[in-house]
């Protein structure tokens, strides 16, 4: 038996779009999971290009494969995602052993390419500019059957100026609103607890169908389908609505955290980005968002040392993070990627000032981390059982409506992988930054 093995780079997007990648290779070409890339026939790889960490590691995993290539000629190496998208034909320059190349658009000729690759015995490589097709219409294996990613929208049209996103997935496009509905009613007879809307802006949803955003109706009708739990990625601050957080609030199923991306704290910095909002705008939203829902968690994406950043800037997304109690921050080294604007700004921070800034802010983030946490203590969480916690197979985890993990010790006989799926009550005992402990006051079992 053939056998695949798929490693994601980036983010929830690609990972969507790899559960596709791993369906299409079982459904289509027959070919079953391997443990570990060494003892696959099929490897493939999806990638990331928004900052250049990601493509390191690219660089490195496929030149580790060098050796098993060596002993077995006939693994095929296949390169995808936005870094496929990006490069084309010209990846072979500096990955001369990658036998295909796809990219953003083309996820579904996968099979195709690789069946060329391998009676041609050369490498077979497509990029399209665009497509129609959403990854959802392919047959998918969820790394996990009761979540499911579910996108709404592709691409992005919003240029922030450090960002390669617009350039590799293209132009904004929605999915029409009753087919969203319909894969939605699906997932839920399928037995799915959550789904993750997934786009790079999703406030904007439906605005190239519709002339208008049609995100809170989409958000709305999702939940009605009977969802146990609903969340979405990613919020761009310049287009969250009031009718957005009224149907947050109000509708149950639809989970009190929001991931909403500030960048920075400097209206200076924000301009150069082309964020096209204010820090007092955003702050703004965040009073709106805890008057509505008390009991939010919030989690931001930041960058460090954006060319011309200076101390005071920097002081200034100090201040938001202070405000806006955050529950989580992914905090980023800005990289500059060739062909978005700011690449050419001169005005660089040095690195090591930008990595000073970089831990500073990272220690204020814990620290906000913390005390979120700790206002839990005492609380009832219901939580989504995941499995076996990796220190202890006799205690779960699994993660609040916050999206924080919680650990809780099981009863004796009770195995923790046959709760996964499930929903308990944990009482919070204690907490930890980035985890909550606690008791099982009570379970669902299926
Ligand atoms: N450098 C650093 N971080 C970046 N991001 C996007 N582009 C860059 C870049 N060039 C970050 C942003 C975005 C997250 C997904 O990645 O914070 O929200
Ligand atoms: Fe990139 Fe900005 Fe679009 Fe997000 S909103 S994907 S940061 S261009």
């Amino acid at each position: 038996m053939k056998t695949y093995f798929v490693r994601t780079f980036g983010c929830q997007m690609n990972k969507h779009d790899s559960e596709r990648i791993a369906g299409m290779l079982e459904d289509r070409l027959g070919l079953v999971e391997a443990t570990q890339p060494e003892l696959a026939d099929v490897v493939v790889y999806n990638t990331c290009a928004v900052r250049e960490g990601a493509e390191e590691r690219l660089r490195g995993h496929v030149s580790s494969l060098k050796a098993a290539k060596t002993v077995n000629p006939d693994i095929l190496i296949a390169v995808g995602g936005c870094i496929g998208q990006r490069d084309g034909e010209s990846m072979l320059s500096y990955l001369p052993h990658v036998d295909v190349v796809f990219g953003t658009h083309n996820i579904a000729h996968l099979p195709s390419l690789l069946e060329t690759a391998q009676r041609t015995r050369r490498p077979s490589i497509e990029v399209l500019d665009t497509t129609t097709d959403f990854a959802s219409d392919l047959p998918a294996l969820r790394g996990t059957p009761w979540h499911a990613w579910l996108p709404i929208t592709v691409g992005c049209d919003n240029f922030c100026t450090y960002c390669i996103v617009p350039y590799v997935r293209g132009r904004e496009r929605s999915r029409p609103l009753d087919d969203i509905v319909a894969e939605a009613t699906r997932l839920v007879a399928d037995g799915v607890a959550e789904i993750t809307l997934l786009g790079q802006n999703v406030n904007s949803y439906g605005r190239d169908l519709y002339g208008e955003s049609r995100f809170p109706e989409a958000l709305a009708r999702v939940a009605e389908t009977g969802i146990r739990r609903l969340r979405f990625v990613t919020s761009h601050p310049k287009d969250l609505s009031d009718a957005t957080i009224a149907v947050m609030a109000e509708n149950p199923a639809v989970c009190n955290s929001l991931h909403l991306p500030v960048q920075s704290g400097s209206d200076r910095i924000l301009d150069a980005m082309n964020r096209r909002y204010t820090a007092a705008h955003y702050l703004g939203l965040i009073d709106k968002l805890y008057s509505a829902m008390p009991d939010l968690a919030l989690s931001t994406d930041i960058i460090v040392g954006f060319p011309g950043e200076t101390e005071d800037d920097f002081e200034a997304t100090l201040d938001v993070v202070r405000a806006a109690r955050y529950d989580q921050a992914f905090t980023f080294l800005y990289s500059p990627r060739e062909g978005t604007p700011a690449a050419k700004l001169e005005e660089t921070v040095p690195r090591d000032v930008a990595q000073v800034r970089f831990d500073r802010l990272v220690e204020l983030v814990q620290s906000s981390a913390l005390e979120k946490n700790r206002a839990l203590v005492g609380s009832l969480q219901e939580v989504l059982v995941e499995g076996g916690s990796r220190r202890d197979a006799s205690v779960l985890t699994g993660r609040t409506a916050g999206n924080k993990v919680v650990h809780a010790p099981l009863p004796d006989g009770i195995d923790p992988a046959s709760l996964a799926g499930t929903f308990v009550s944990v009482r919070i005992e204690e907490t930890q930054t980035w985890f909550l402990s606690g008791h099982l006051e009570g379970y669902e079992r299926t």
